[in-house]
This record gives C-alpha cells, sequence and structure tokens, in this order.
C-alpha cells in the first residue's frame, strides 16, 4: 500500500515540525515528505535536512503564488498538509485545492485568541493580560477564513494567576509535542477511511 505523503510548513524553530517528523518516521501508513520554510534561516531548515527530508526555502513570492505551490505539491504526490507554526498566509488557491486536507496547530483554545497578529507569545501575553484561567492548543482544518476552520481537536491546561509568558509557552509547548502528531494521524486515518 502506498504512504499518504504529507508536506510540513513552518517559519521558525521548529519543534513541532521536528515532533512530527520523527513520530511518523516508524510508521507504515504516512510519511513526512517535504518541509516548506519561508525562510532560509529558520532554524527547522537544518534540523530537517539532518533528518533526511526534502527542504524547500521559498521567498515570499513564491509562498504567495498559489499555482506554484500546487505544482511544488502535486509534482510530489502530497495528499496532506501540516502547518506547525508557519507564519505566512496560505494562498487561497492553495487552501481550496487542499480543502478539507491542510492542518494547523493554534496556541490558543479557539475561537479565543485567533485571528491576524495572534501567533507566539503575542497570543501567551493576552491570555495572561485578560487574567484567563485556562488556555491550551487548537488543532483545527484550515478554511480560507484565519483561525476560523473547523476544528479537529482542543487540549486545556491551567493558567496560574502570576504565570509567566515562558511558563505558559512551555506549557502549551508540551502539549503541542503530547497531541498534535497523533491527532494528526488519527485526523488522516479517519479520512482515508471513509473515502475508501
Ligand atoms: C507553536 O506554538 C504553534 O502552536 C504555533 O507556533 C508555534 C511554533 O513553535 N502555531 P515551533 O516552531 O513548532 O517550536
Amino acid at each position: 500500500m502506498q504512504k499518504v505523503k504529507i508536506v510540513v510548513f513552518a517559519s521558525g524553530n521548529g519543534s513541532n515540525a521536528l515532533n512530527i517528523m520523527s513520530f511518523f518516521r516508524e510508521k507504515d501508513e504516512i510519511e513526512v515528505s517535504l518541509l516548506i520554510s519561508n525562510r532560509q534561516d529558520a532554524p527547522i531548515v537544518e534540523k530537517a535536512k539532518n533528518q533526511g527530508v526534502e527542504v524547500l526555502v521559498l521567498d515570499n513570492e513564491a509562498v504567495s503564488d498559489g499555482g506554484q505551490l500546487i505544482e511544488i505539491c502535486q509534482g510530489r504526490g502530497i495528499d496532506f498538509v501540516i502547518l506547525a507554526g508557519y507564519l505566512r498566509k496560505i494562498p487561497l488557491s492553495f487552501v481550496r485545492y487542499y480543502d478539507n486536507k491542510i492542518i494547523n496547530i493554534h496556541p490558543s483554545l479557539l475561537p479565543k485568541y485567533g485571528g491576524k497578529g495572534m501567533y507566539g507569545d503575542y497570543v501567551h501575553k493576552a491570555v495572561l493580560d485578560n487574567k484567563e484561567t485556562n488556555s491550551g492548543i487548537t488543532i483545527h482544518f484550515v478554511n480560507e477564513e484565519f483561525d476560523k476552520g473547523e476544528i479537529i481537536a482542543q487540549f486545556a491546561c491551567e493558567v496560574e494567576h502570576d504565570e509567566t509568558i515562558e511558563q505558559l509557552r512551555n506549557k502549551i509547548h508540551l502539549l503541542e509535542q503530547q497531541y498534535f502528531p497523533k491527532v494528526v494521524e488519527e485526523t488522516i486515518l479517519k479520512h482515508n477511511k471513509s473515502n475508501n
């Protein structure tokens, strides 16, 4: 049986991208075939190369061109797209082409603290400023509206009254490491089952 091929998009440190790569390395049904970044200096670029995964660094013009992205992914037989800390908007034509096959992770309990400008520590700062007593992660499909696609799964953690941004960031990363690859796997396998 042919493996399901996924591409991971990442712009930064890439702890999630890396975790996904190692999770699927031993799996029979799914493989990470490609990593796309928009930044040559993103730490994930070298890390992914060291894992033996094909890496493409595309400049802003190239990643804004849905046609080019589709061509790249289609040419490699990519079935699913995982956004793991990818800080560029995905072109509409690409979203439509991979309808219900693009999965993003967001470091808050959406619909809270989503939308434009809400990424990384901006999210955690807003959560703390608003004295929220919990936060968490949301794994969701990407649709045409920013951070508004169908929610696949959410996992929460408590927020202490004197918590720092760094402490909250670490808690969120732990949730991401624990759940993101598993949820990706379950979602893809479920999709394939219902289409076979
Ligand atoms: C994660 O917190 C993820 O939820 C968000 O961006 C961050 C990326 O972290 N979308 P890393 O690059 O995977 O370490």
